[in-house]
């Protein structure tokens, strides 16, 4: 059992040792919906609805959200007419989800699954977007990851993601791919500067790489400064 006869038994084994040194899961993080979590508001990002209103995204078509988890950026994007799939591993935030989007009847169809075991058609989605779900994958995932976002994007489809800015206010680890495996930890999330994440993306364009803007709590977007809003282009055929 413990023996490695493929790529996909070294990625598999580098998962549960990452795993069997930490007590997190994510059905348990979400299992109390009143705690002080930043996302956990009903609000969109608020770079994505820019992206909306200053049509930097293609006015309609499908969406894969990566990782959506209570589902307040998928329902947005249902909610302006876009057709949206959206993923996450953990059946308590698409608990959480699906009654947000019944109580404001809105459809999207979400989906409970690990983004590594998705049969996606190839050029499939206008548009995929990922708020805070990449900073979590394991660097030795990360590979499959940008194969996922580039194989999955239409020619000239847009690709966005928000993820922690390196020792930002909300964490963000500062630690090289190496000493992930040398302290068995993403110590809460990785952290990233702008020029790693133009180069984990080098073959698709950018757009536009910033840190978000902060929101108040009551405000109708969510934004906070300790992340990155990145947005890309897959280039044209
Ligand atoms: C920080 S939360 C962000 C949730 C949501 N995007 C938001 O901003 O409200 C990260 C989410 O990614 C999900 N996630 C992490 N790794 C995943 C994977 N490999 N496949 C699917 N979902 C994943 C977690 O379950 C979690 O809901």
């Amino acid at each position: 059992m413990e023996t490695i006869h493929s790529h996909d038994d070294i990625l598999n084994m580098l998962d549960t040792l990452l795993r069997e040194q930490s007590s997190f899961t994510w059905n348990t993080f979400y299992s109390d919906r009143s705690k002080a979590i930043p996302f956990f508001v009903n609000a969109p990002d608020e770079n994505l609805v820019q992206y909306v209103h200053q049509r930097q995204l293609p006015a309609a078509g499908r969406v894969l959200e990566l990782g959506c988890g209570p589902g307040r950026n998928a329902i947005y994007l249902a909610k302006q007419g876009y057709e949206v799939d959206a993923v996450d591993l953990s059946s308590e935030a698409l608990q959480w989800a699906k009654d947000r989007a019944q109580q404001q009847q809105v459809d999207v169809n979400f989906i409970c699954r690990n983004i590594f075991e998705l049969d996606i058609e190839e050029a499939a989605y206008d548009i995929i977007y990922d708020s805070g779900c990449m900073h979590h994958i394991a660097p030795h995932r990360r590979i499959d990851y940008v194969r996922l976002v580039n194989r999955a994007l239409k020619s000239g489809g847009m690709f966005a993601v928000t993820c922690f800015v390196e020792n930002g206010v909300l964490g963000g680890a500062e630690i090289s791919d190496w000493e992930v495996y040398r302290q068995r930890s993403l110590r809460g999330g990785l952290g990233f500067n702008s020029d790693k994440l133009k180069t984990i993306f080098k073959d698709l364009h950018a757009v536009e790489v910033r840190k978000m803007l902060d929101m108040e709590k009551s405000s109708d977007r969510f934004g906070n400064s300790g992340l990155w809003a990145a947005l890309f282009q897959k280039k044209e055929r």
